[in-house]
């Protein structure tokens, strides 16, 4: 922790202590009550540390009372400079977003009302104290839990790691978005080498979940899938099935080269043959990538009788490919 950043932690866990205030008066009271139709309770608000961004630039009158500079202010992120200064976030219910340490180094703010038309979620640039890239939501408190099941589920939106622990289940972590970067990996590899992954069920999340397995098999990672069912994410698995819904959903677990296997084939033109050979050599590739023999064998069946080509020559295919380097 450099000296000059300093300013930067102390002014974030001011504006969570202040966003924290104002979701429990006459200002947040709308925000509060989208929350508590969203099932959160007031437990569950302490635990995450959830707030309220009034509409009132309340972060820059405080700070100010509090002598930090201007720069510093900007710098932080939750002030904007343009001919005066005001609070980045504005009417909005604010998530806390902490640093592997546990400190608080941005927040996310999202909208609770219809007549709120901009984005969904507005995030915190990066400073000198918060790189996207390396922050995973839940991180810091999963660690426990993480240790105790022996393996990680990886979400995609902290919403979803808030419904996991509605329904017990601590052992998570949020990418906040569809993106794994290197960052979020090397978090990981701290972390455990077991992980569920388990991103929205729509296609931007399968998509996401395809590029993801891949590249943390090629990292070392033990991976399972998990495709939720009807599109959904686990927040709106356990709002519509509650707890044993969820318990049940996750329970169904795929290895990357079916879930591959399926995802890919989902894509391909059954009557244009460049489509499915082009199917096929992609399948070799990632069945080179199993080190187990039985299990090689096994899938070059599957991938036989799912694509129509012959196993002799998916045999031959593969035995002349070489496994990505580690
Ligand atoms: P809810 O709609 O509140 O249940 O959130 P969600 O987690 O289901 O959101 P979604 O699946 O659309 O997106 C997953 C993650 O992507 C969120 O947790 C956010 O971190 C991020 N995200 C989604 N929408 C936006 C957006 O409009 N702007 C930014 N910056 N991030 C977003
Ligand atoms: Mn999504
Ligand atoms: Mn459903
Ligand atoms: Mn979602
Ligand atoms: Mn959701």
């Amino acid at each position: 922790e450099k000296k000059e950043h300093v300013a930067l932690y102390q002014m974030h866990q001011e504006a969570q202590k202040i966003y924290s205030y104002y979701l429990n008066t006459k200002l947040g009271l709308e925000a509060k009550i989208y929350l508590l139709n969203r099932h959160f309770t007031d437990e569950l608000i302490k635990e995450f540390q959830i707030g309220y961004a009034p509409i009132d630039p309340v972060l820059h009158t405080a700070f100010t009372k509090l002598e930090y500079s201007e720069i510093d202010m900007v710098k932080s992120g939750l002030v904007i400079e343009s001919n005066n200064h005001f609070d980045r976030f504005n009417d909005r219910i604010m998530f806390p977003l902490f640093n592997q340490q546990g400190q608080v180094v941005g927040f996310s703010g999202r909208i609770y009302k219809p007549t709120q038309t901009d984005s969904k979620y507005m995030n915190s640039p990066e400073s000198d104290i918060f790189i996207k890239g390396q922050t995973l939501y839940h991180y810091h408190q999963c660690r426990e839990a993480v240790k105790k099941a022996g393996f990680v589920y990886l979400l995609e939106g902290f919403m979803d790691v808030i419904a996991m622990y509605k329904a017990g289940i601590e052992n998570t972590v949020a990418i906040m978005g569809t993106a794994l970067t290197k960052g979020h990996i090397q978090a990981l590899r701290r972390l455990t080498n077991h992980i569920y992954l388990c991103l929205d069920g729509d296609h931007a999340g399968q998509v996401a979940m395809s590029k993801a397995a891949r590249e943390l098999e090629e990292a070392g990672f033990k991976v399972q899938i998990i495709i939720l069912p009807d599109g959904h994410d686990p927040d709106e698995i356990y709002e519509e099935h509650g707890q044993s819904g969820l318990e049940e959903a996750l329970r169904k677990t795929m290895k990357p080269i079916e879930f591959l296997m399926d995802f890919e084939y989902q894509l391909v033109d059954s009557l244009n043959y460049d489509d499915r050979k082009n199917y096929l050599e992609k399948m070799c590739f990632e069945i080179t990538q199993i080190k187990d023999d039985i299990d090689r064998d096994y899938y070059m069946h599957v991938l036989s009788q799912k694509s129509g080509f012959s196993y002799d020559i998916i045999q031959q295919r593969v035995a002349g490919m070489k496994p990505r380097a580690e």
